[in-house]
Protein backbone atom coordinates (compact mmCIF):
# COMPACT_ATOMS: atom_id res chain seq x y z
CA UNK A 1 0.00 0.00 0.00
CA UNK A 2 1.72 3.22 -0.96
CA UNK A 3 1.68 5.94 1.56
CA UNK A 4 -0.61 8.84 0.89
CA UNK A 5 0.80 12.32 2.14
CA UNK A 6 -1.20 14.48 -0.65
CA UNK A 7 -3.53 14.82 -2.80
CA UNK A 8 -0.97 14.92 -5.61
CA UNK A 9 0.21 11.48 -4.64
CA UNK A 10 -3.54 10.53 -5.05
CA UNK A 11 -3.28 12.04 -8.38
CA UNK A 12 -0.02 9.51 -10.02
CA UNK A 13 -2.26 6.42 -8.40
CA UNK A 14 -5.68 8.10 -10.25
CA UNK A 15 -3.25 8.42 -13.35
CA UNK A 16 -2.14 4.45 -13.17
CA UNK A 17 -5.43 3.03 -12.37
CA UNK A 18 -7.99 4.58 -14.59
CA UNK A 19 -8.54 4.66 -18.20
CA UNK A 20 -6.72 7.47 -19.88
CA UNK A 21 -9.41 8.81 -21.38
CA UNK A 22 -11.24 9.47 -18.01
CA UNK A 23 -8.39 10.74 -15.80
CA UNK A 24 -7.66 13.02 -19.02
CA UNK A 25 -11.47 13.77 -19.22
CA UNK A 26 -10.77 15.28 -15.61
CA UNK A 27 -7.08 16.72 -15.63
CA UNK A 28 -7.52 18.92 -18.39
CA UNK A 29 -8.64 22.73 -18.86
CA UNK A 30 -10.01 24.22 -21.91
CA UNK A 31 -7.88 25.60 -25.20
CA UNK A 32 -4.44 26.32 -23.78
CA UNK A 33 -5.20 25.73 -20.49
CA UNK A 34 -3.94 28.58 -18.91
CA UNK A 35 -6.86 29.16 -16.83
CA UNK A 36 -6.58 26.12 -15.62
CA UNK A 37 -2.87 26.48 -14.43
CA UNK A 38 -3.20 30.14 -13.01
CA UNK A 39 -6.12 28.04 -10.85
CA UNK A 40 -3.53 26.82 -8.89
CA UNK A 41 -0.50 28.82 -9.66
CA UNK A 42 -1.92 31.79 -7.63
CA UNK A 43 -2.73 30.38 -4.71
CA UNK A 44 1.08 30.21 -4.49
CA UNK A 45 1.25 33.54 -4.63
CA UNK A 46 -0.10 33.90 -1.58
CA UNK A 47 2.39 34.11 1.37
CA UNK A 48 1.11 33.10 5.24
CA UNK A 49 1.75 35.62 7.76
CA UNK A 50 3.80 32.73 11.06
CA UNK A 51 2.29 33.91 14.32
CA UNK A 52 4.32 31.86 17.45
CA UNK A 53 3.25 31.57 21.05
CA UNK A 54 -0.10 31.00 20.42
CA UNK A 55 -1.72 28.49 22.71
CA UNK A 56 -2.88 26.49 19.88
CA UNK A 57 -5.24 23.85 21.98
CA UNK A 58 -8.72 23.42 20.80
CA UNK A 59 -8.68 23.79 17.54
CA UNK A 60 -11.57 23.54 15.40
CA UNK A 61 -12.20 23.44 11.79
CA UNK A 62 -15.92 23.23 11.75
CA UNK A 63 -17.94 25.83 10.24
CA UNK A 64 -21.09 26.05 8.28
CA UNK A 65 -22.34 26.78 4.70
CA UNK A 66 -25.51 28.21 4.10
CA UNK A 67 -26.23 27.14 7.55
CA UNK A 68 -25.87 23.24 7.59
CA UNK A 69 -22.97 22.18 10.07
CA UNK A 70 -19.78 20.95 8.11
CA UNK A 71 -16.96 19.50 9.42
CA UNK A 72 -14.04 21.94 7.69
CA UNK A 73 -15.65 24.39 4.99
CA UNK A 74 -15.03 22.05 2.18
CA UNK A 75 -18.13 20.62 -0.20
CA UNK A 76 -17.35 17.91 -2.81
CA UNK A 77 -18.02 19.78 -5.97
CA UNK A 78 -20.13 18.13 -8.39
CA UNK A 79 -18.43 16.31 -11.21
CA UNK A 80 -20.04 14.87 -14.07
CA UNK A 81 -19.58 10.85 -14.88
CA UNK A 82 -17.64 10.25 -11.41
CA UNK A 83 -19.03 7.06 -12.03
CA UNK A 84 -16.60 6.40 -14.52
CA UNK A 85 -13.57 7.41 -12.52
CA UNK A 86 -14.76 4.01 -10.52
CA UNK A 87 -16.96 2.11 -10.71
CA UNK A 88 -20.09 3.60 -8.58
CA UNK A 89 -18.01 6.63 -8.05
CA UNK A 90 -20.60 9.08 -6.91
CA UNK A 91 -22.34 6.64 -4.15
CA UNK A 92 -18.49 6.19 -2.98
CA UNK A 93 -17.98 9.87 -2.55
CA UNK A 94 -21.24 10.47 -1.24
CA UNK A 95 -20.67 8.33 1.54
CA UNK A 96 -16.50 9.11 2.46
CA UNK A 97 -18.28 13.22 2.17
CA UNK A 98 -20.75 12.09 4.75
CA UNK A 99 -19.04 10.12 7.27
CA UNK A 100 -16.49 12.98 7.04
CA UNK A 101 -19.11 15.65 7.84
CA UNK A 102 -18.61 17.41 5.04
CA UNK A 103 -21.21 18.12 1.94
CA UNK A 104 -21.63 16.20 -1.24
CA UNK A 105 -22.73 17.64 -4.32
CA UNK A 106 -24.01 15.63 -6.84
CA UNK A 107 -24.14 16.50 -10.72
CA UNK A 108 -27.24 16.20 -13.34
CA UNK A 109 -24.21 14.58 -15.82
CA UNK A 110 -23.65 12.07 -13.12
CA UNK A 111 -23.75 7.86 -13.43
CA UNK A 112 -25.14 7.36 -10.17
CA UNK A 113 -28.80 8.71 -10.18
CA UNK A 114 -30.18 11.18 -7.34
CA UNK A 115 -32.13 7.38 -6.46
CA UNK A 116 -29.27 5.95 -6.21
CA UNK A 117 -27.10 8.60 -4.00
CA UNK A 118 -30.05 8.80 -1.63
CA UNK A 119 -30.88 4.75 -1.40
CA UNK A 120 -27.35 4.55 0.06
CA UNK A 121 -26.17 7.74 2.15
CA UNK A 122 -28.30 9.12 5.13
CA UNK A 123 -27.40 12.50 5.46
CA UNK A 124 -29.23 14.72 2.76
CA UNK A 125 -26.96 15.94 -0.53
CA UNK A 126 -26.28 18.93 -2.53
CA UNK A 127 -28.06 18.76 -6.66
CA UNK A 128 -25.89 20.45 -8.74
CA UNK A 129 -28.92 21.66 -11.83
CA UNK A 130 -27.45 22.13 -15.39
CA UNK A 131 -30.63 24.31 -17.16
CA UNK A 132 -31.90 22.30 -19.98
CA UNK A 133 -33.86 23.43 -23.00
CA UNK A 134 -36.47 20.93 -21.59
CA UNK A 135 -38.49 22.16 -19.28
CA UNK A 136 -40.32 19.19 -18.61
CA UNK A 137 -36.96 17.86 -17.60
CA UNK A 138 -36.35 20.71 -15.29
CA UNK A 139 -39.41 20.02 -13.56
CA UNK A 140 -39.19 16.62 -13.14
CA UNK A 141 -35.80 16.37 -12.28
CA UNK A 142 -36.20 19.31 -9.33
CA UNK A 143 -38.90 17.25 -8.01
CA UNK A 144 -36.69 14.21 -7.44
CA UNK A 145 -34.11 16.17 -5.99
CA UNK A 146 -36.88 17.34 -3.56
CA UNK A 147 -38.12 13.47 -3.37
CA UNK A 148 -34.87 12.81 -2.33
CA UNK A 149 -34.60 15.39 -0.16
CA UNK A 150 -31.17 17.00 -0.94
CA UNK A 151 -30.64 20.27 1.01
CA UNK A 152 -29.21 22.73 -1.35
CA UNK A 153 -29.97 23.49 -5.23
CA UNK A 154 -26.40 24.60 -7.30
CA UNK A 155 -27.04 25.77 -10.21
CA UNK A 156 -24.50 26.46 -12.56
CA UNK A 157 -24.33 29.10 -14.95
CA UNK A 158 -21.14 29.06 -16.49
CA UNK A 159 -22.18 26.57 -19.18
CA UNK A 160 -24.45 26.84 -21.76
CA UNK A 161 -22.37 25.73 -24.19
CA UNK A 162 -19.14 23.57 -23.53
CA UNK A 163 -15.43 24.75 -23.34
CA UNK A 164 -13.36 22.86 -25.86
CA UNK A 165 -10.98 20.18 -23.94
CA UNK A 166 -8.76 18.89 -26.71
CA UNK A 167 -7.73 16.14 -25.23
CA UNK A 168 -11.46 15.00 -25.26
CA UNK A 169 -11.43 15.27 -28.51
CA UNK A 170 -8.36 13.73 -29.31
CA UNK A 171 -8.83 10.29 -27.01
CA UNK A 172 -12.27 10.08 -28.66
CA UNK A 173 -13.92 10.48 -25.34
CA UNK A 174 -17.27 8.31 -25.01
CA UNK A 175 -19.27 6.29 -22.48
CA UNK A 176 -18.67 3.40 -22.88
CA UNK A 177 -15.68 3.29 -24.59
CA UNK A 178 -14.81 2.23 -27.94
CA UNK A 179 -12.78 -1.01 -28.73
CA UNK A 180 -10.28 0.40 -30.58
CA UNK A 181 -6.54 -0.52 -30.43
CA UNK A 182 -5.03 2.25 -28.47
CA UNK A 183 -8.11 1.80 -26.04
CA UNK A 184 -7.66 -1.89 -25.54
CA UNK A 185 -4.21 -1.53 -24.91
CA UNK A 186 -5.06 1.14 -22.04
CA UNK A 187 -7.33 -0.86 -20.39
CA UNK A 188 -5.32 -4.12 -20.90
CA UNK A 189 -3.39 -2.11 -17.55
CA UNK A 190 -6.62 -0.83 -15.55
CA UNK A 191 -7.53 -4.61 -14.26
CA UNK A 192 -9.06 -2.81 -11.26
CA UNK A 193 -11.28 -0.43 -12.97
CA UNK A 194 -12.33 -3.44 -15.11
CA UNK A 195 -12.92 -5.71 -12.21
CA UNK A 196 -15.07 -2.51 -10.37
CA UNK A 197 -17.16 -1.86 -13.75
CA UNK A 198 -17.73 -5.14 -14.09
CA UNK A 199 -19.93 -5.63 -10.86
CA UNK A 200 -21.57 -2.27 -11.44
CA UNK A 201 -24.80 -1.95 -13.03
CA UNK A 202 -24.54 1.92 -13.26
CA UNK A 203 -22.77 2.69 -16.35
CA UNK A 204 -24.64 5.49 -17.97
CA UNK A 205 -25.67 8.98 -17.10
CA UNK A 206 -28.23 7.70 -13.87
CA UNK A 207 -30.31 10.89 -14.18
CA UNK A 208 -31.16 10.86 -17.37
CA UNK A 209 -31.37 7.40 -18.90
CA UNK A 210 -35.15 6.43 -18.64
CA UNK A 211 -36.26 9.65 -17.47
CA UNK A 212 -36.75 11.35 -20.91
CA UNK A 213 -38.78 10.04 -23.77
CA UNK A 214 -36.44 8.45 -26.35
CA UNK A 215 -33.34 7.48 -23.92
CA UNK A 216 -33.04 4.40 -23.57
CA UNK A 217 -29.31 4.32 -24.97
CA UNK A 218 -26.12 5.74 -25.20
CA UNK A 219 -25.80 6.91 -28.48
CA UNK A 220 -29.10 8.53 -28.33
CA UNK A 221 -27.55 10.18 -25.28
CA UNK A 222 -24.70 11.66 -26.65
CA UNK A 223 -26.86 13.28 -29.35
CA UNK A 224 -28.93 14.46 -26.75
CA UNK A 225 -26.38 15.95 -24.23
CA UNK A 226 -24.96 17.69 -27.17
CA UNK A 227 -28.24 19.76 -27.74
CA UNK A 228 -29.88 20.07 -24.12
CA UNK A 229 -27.94 22.26 -22.72
CA UNK A 230 -30.03 25.74 -22.71
CA UNK A 231 -28.22 28.11 -24.40
CA UNK A 232 -30.74 30.57 -23.77
CA UNK A 233 -30.52 30.56 -20.09
CA UNK A 234 -31.00 34.33 -18.31
CA UNK A 235 -31.60 35.37 -15.31
CA UNK A 236 -36.10 35.12 -15.64
CA UNK A 237 -34.87 31.44 -16.14
CA UNK A 238 -33.01 31.19 -13.01
CA UNK A 239 -35.94 33.43 -11.04
CA UNK A 240 -38.21 30.57 -12.30
CA UNK A 241 -35.68 27.72 -11.30
CA UNK A 242 -35.49 28.90 -7.73
CA UNK A 243 -39.19 29.53 -7.52
CA UNK A 244 -39.78 25.66 -8.91
CA UNK A 245 -36.85 24.75 -6.22
CA UNK A 246 -38.49 27.02 -3.03
CA UNK A 247 -35.28 26.16 -0.96
CA UNK A 248 -31.69 27.23 -0.28
CA UNK A 249 -29.91 27.83 -3.99
CA UNK A 250 -26.35 28.26 -4.52
CA UNK A 251 -25.48 30.03 -8.33
CA UNK A 252 -22.26 28.83 -9.33
CA UNK A 253 -19.99 30.17 -12.14
CA UNK A 254 -19.84 34.02 -10.91
CA UNK A 255 -16.75 35.54 -11.63
CA UNK A 256 -17.70 39.23 -12.16
CA UNK A 257 -18.89 41.50 -9.57
CA UNK A 258 -21.94 42.92 -11.86
CA UNK A 259 -22.74 38.62 -12.01
CA UNK A 260 -22.65 38.67 -8.28
CA UNK A 261 -24.85 41.64 -7.96
CA UNK A 262 -27.41 39.89 -10.47
CA UNK A 263 -27.49 36.87 -8.09
CA UNK A 264 -28.14 38.82 -5.34
CA UNK A 265 -31.10 40.36 -7.13
CA UNK A 266 -32.71 36.87 -7.66
CA UNK A 267 -32.10 35.94 -4.58
CA UNK A 268 -29.35 33.64 -4.37
CA UNK A 269 -28.35 32.01 -0.67
CA UNK A 270 -25.10 31.75 -1.57
CA UNK A 271 -22.63 31.96 -5.02
CA UNK A 272 -19.76 30.11 -5.77
CA UNK A 273 -16.51 32.05 -7.35
CA UNK A 274 -15.65 29.02 -10.27
CA UNK A 275 -14.07 29.10 -13.47
CA UNK A 276 -15.47 25.57 -13.56
CA UNK A 277 -11.82 24.43 -13.17
CA UNK A 278 -10.44 26.04 -15.81
CA UNK A 279 -13.18 24.32 -17.97
CA UNK A 280 -15.08 27.12 -19.48
CA UNK A 281 -13.57 30.36 -20.81
CA UNK A 282 -9.83 30.14 -20.98
CA UNK A 283 -8.43 33.48 -20.15
CA UNK A 284 -10.61 34.30 -17.71
CA UNK A 285 -9.26 35.13 -14.00
CA UNK A 286 -8.04 32.34 -11.33
CA UNK A 287 -11.15 32.00 -9.09
CA UNK A 288 -8.90 33.23 -6.17
CA UNK A 289 -8.04 36.18 -8.24
CA UNK A 290 -11.37 37.15 -8.78
CA UNK A 291 -12.79 36.67 -4.98
CA UNK A 292 -11.52 39.95 -3.54
CA UNK A 293 -13.13 42.39 -5.90
CA UNK A 294 -16.09 39.95 -5.62
CA UNK A 295 -16.36 39.82 -1.58
CA UNK A 296 -16.20 43.85 -2.11
CA UNK A 297 -18.94 43.84 -3.57
CA UNK A 298 -21.20 41.57 -2.39
CA UNK A 299 -19.50 39.69 -0.10
CA UNK A 300 -21.43 41.61 3.13
CA UNK A 301 -24.84 41.03 1.30
CA UNK A 302 -24.33 36.82 0.60
CA UNK A 303 -22.78 34.09 1.37
CA UNK A 304 -19.27 33.32 -0.51
CA UNK A 305 -18.24 30.31 -1.67
CA UNK A 306 -15.07 29.28 -3.77
CA UNK A 307 -14.01 26.39 -6.08
CA UNK A 308 -11.22 25.97 -9.28
CA UNK A 309 -7.48 25.64 -7.98
CA UNK A 310 -8.11 23.95 -4.66
CA UNK A 311 -5.66 21.04 -4.25
CA UNK A 312 -4.52 21.58 -0.52
CA UNK A 313 -5.49 22.89 2.95
CA UNK A 314 -3.68 25.49 2.63
CA UNK A 315 -5.51 26.29 -0.41
CA UNK A 316 -8.45 26.32 1.33
CA UNK A 317 -7.38 28.80 4.26
CA UNK A 318 -6.27 31.32 1.97
CA UNK A 319 -9.65 31.14 0.14
CA UNK A 320 -11.56 31.47 3.64
CA UNK A 321 -8.97 34.00 4.72
CA UNK A 322 -9.68 36.41 1.76
CA UNK A 323 -13.09 36.03 2.61
CA UNK A 324 -15.04 32.93 1.69
CA UNK A 325 -17.41 30.91 3.61
CA UNK A 326 -16.88 27.94 1.97
CA UNK A 327 -15.13 26.15 -0.58
CA UNK A 328 -15.13 23.08 -3.05
CA UNK A 329 -12.68 20.58 -4.40
CA UNK A 330 -13.09 19.08 -8.02
CA UNK A 331 -10.16 17.04 -8.82
CA UNK A 332 -8.76 16.87 -5.75
CA UNK A 333 -11.71 13.92 -4.38
CA UNK A 334 -11.80 12.75 -8.02
CA UNK A 335 -8.22 11.76 -7.65
CA UNK A 336 -8.77 9.97 -4.95
CA UNK A 337 -12.04 8.30 -6.14
CA UNK A 338 -9.87 7.09 -9.23
CA UNK A 339 -6.65 5.85 -6.64
CA UNK A 340 -8.70 4.18 -4.31
CA UNK A 341 -12.60 4.25 -4.79
CA UNK A 342 -14.35 5.45 -1.08
CA UNK A 343 -11.04 4.80 0.58
CA UNK A 344 -8.98 7.87 -2.03
CA UNK A 345 -12.21 10.32 -0.80
CA UNK A 346 -11.57 9.95 2.43
CA UNK A 347 -7.89 10.18 2.12
CA UNK A 348 -7.77 13.18 0.25
CA UNK A 349 -10.27 14.82 2.79
CA UNK A 350 -8.48 13.58 5.79
CA UNK A 351 -5.20 15.58 3.98
CA UNK A 352 -7.08 18.33 3.36
CA UNK A 353 -8.34 18.37 6.70
CA UNK A 354 -4.91 18.29 8.52
CA UNK A 355 -3.17 20.33 6.64
CA UNK A 356 -6.08 23.34 6.90
CA UNK A 357 -5.46 22.45 10.59
CA UNK A 358 -1.84 22.39 10.82
CA UNK A 359 -1.54 25.83 8.80
CA UNK A 360 -4.39 27.29 11.00
CA UNK A 361 -2.33 26.59 14.30
CA UNK A 362 1.44 27.67 12.67
CA UNK A 363 -0.89 31.36 12.15
CA UNK A 364 -1.48 31.82 15.17
CA UNK A 365 -5.36 30.90 14.80
CA UNK A 366 -7.51 28.15 16.23
CA UNK A 367 -10.36 28.73 15.01
CA UNK A 368 -11.86 28.68 11.24
CA UNK A 369 -13.49 31.15 11.86
CA UNK A 370 -11.75 33.87 13.07
CA UNK A 371 -9.22 33.60 9.86
CA UNK A 372 -8.87 36.74 7.72
CA UNK A 373 -6.83 38.75 5.70
CA UNK A 374 -4.82 39.49 8.33
CA UNK A 375 -3.19 35.88 8.68
CA UNK A 376 -2.24 36.42 4.79
CA UNK A 377 0.27 38.09 3.07
CA UNK A 378 -1.16 39.17 -0.82
CA UNK A 379 0.84 40.81 -3.17
CA UNK A 380 0.33 44.32 -4.35
CA UNK A 381 -2.25 44.01 -6.97
CA UNK A 382 -2.67 40.28 -6.54
CA UNK A 383 -6.32 40.94 -8.24
CA UNK A 384 -4.50 42.78 -10.85
CA UNK A 385 -4.72 46.20 -12.76
CA UNK A 386 -6.75 45.90 -15.76
CA UNK A 387 -8.25 48.13 -17.80
CA UNK A 388 -11.69 47.04 -18.80
C1 LIG B 1 -14.14 16.10 -14.64
C2 LIG B 1 -14.96 17.27 -14.22
C3 LIG B 1 -16.33 17.27 -14.44
C4 LIG B 1 -17.10 18.34 -14.00
N1 LIG B 1 -18.47 18.29 -14.15
C5 LIG B 1 -19.22 19.28 -13.63
C6 LIG B 1 -20.64 19.18 -13.66
O1 LIG B 1 -21.20 18.19 -14.10
N2 LIG B 1 -21.34 20.22 -13.16
C7 LIG B 1 -20.74 21.35 -12.65
O2 LIG B 1 -21.42 22.28 -12.22
N3 LIG B 1 -19.40 21.44 -12.60
C8 LIG B 1 -18.63 20.44 -13.06
N4 LIG B 1 -17.28 20.51 -12.96
C9 LIG B 1 -16.67 21.67 -12.29
C10 LIG B 1 -16.55 21.42 -10.79
O3 LIG B 1 -17.80 21.46 -10.17
C11 LIG B 1 -15.67 22.48 -10.11
O4 LIG B 1 -16.14 23.76 -10.47
C12 LIG B 1 -14.20 22.37 -10.48
O5 LIG B 1 -13.82 21.01 -10.56
C13 LIG B 1 -13.37 23.06 -9.45
O6 LIG B 1 -12.03 23.05 -9.80
P1 LIG B 1 -10.96 21.99 -9.23
O7 LIG B 1 -11.19 20.73 -9.98
O8 LIG B 1 -9.67 22.65 -9.57
O9 LIG B 1 -11.22 21.83 -7.76
C14 LIG B 1 -16.48 19.46 -13.38
C15 LIG B 1 -15.11 19.44 -13.15
C16 LIG B 1 -14.35 18.37 -13.55
C17 LIG B 1 -12.87 18.37 -13.26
Amino acid sequence: MPIITTIQDLKDLHRRRTPRMFYDYAESGSWTETTFRENTTDFEKIRLRQRVAVDMTGRSTASQMIGQDVAMPVALAPVGSTGMQHADGEILAAKAAEKFGVPFTLSTMSICSIEDVAENTSTPFWFQLYAMRDKTFIKNIIQRAKDAKCSALVVTLDLQILGQRHKDLKNGLSIPIKPTLPNLLDLATKWRWIAGMSKTKRRQFGNIVGHIDGISDLSSLSVWAAESFDPKLNWEEVKEIKKMWDGPLILKGILDGEDAKKALDVGADAIIVSNHGGRQLDGALSSIRALGPIMDVVGDKVEVHLDSGIRSGQDVLKAIAMGAKGTYIGRAFVHGLGAMGEAGVAKALEVIHKELDTTMALCGETNVSDLGRHNLLVPHDFAGNWQE
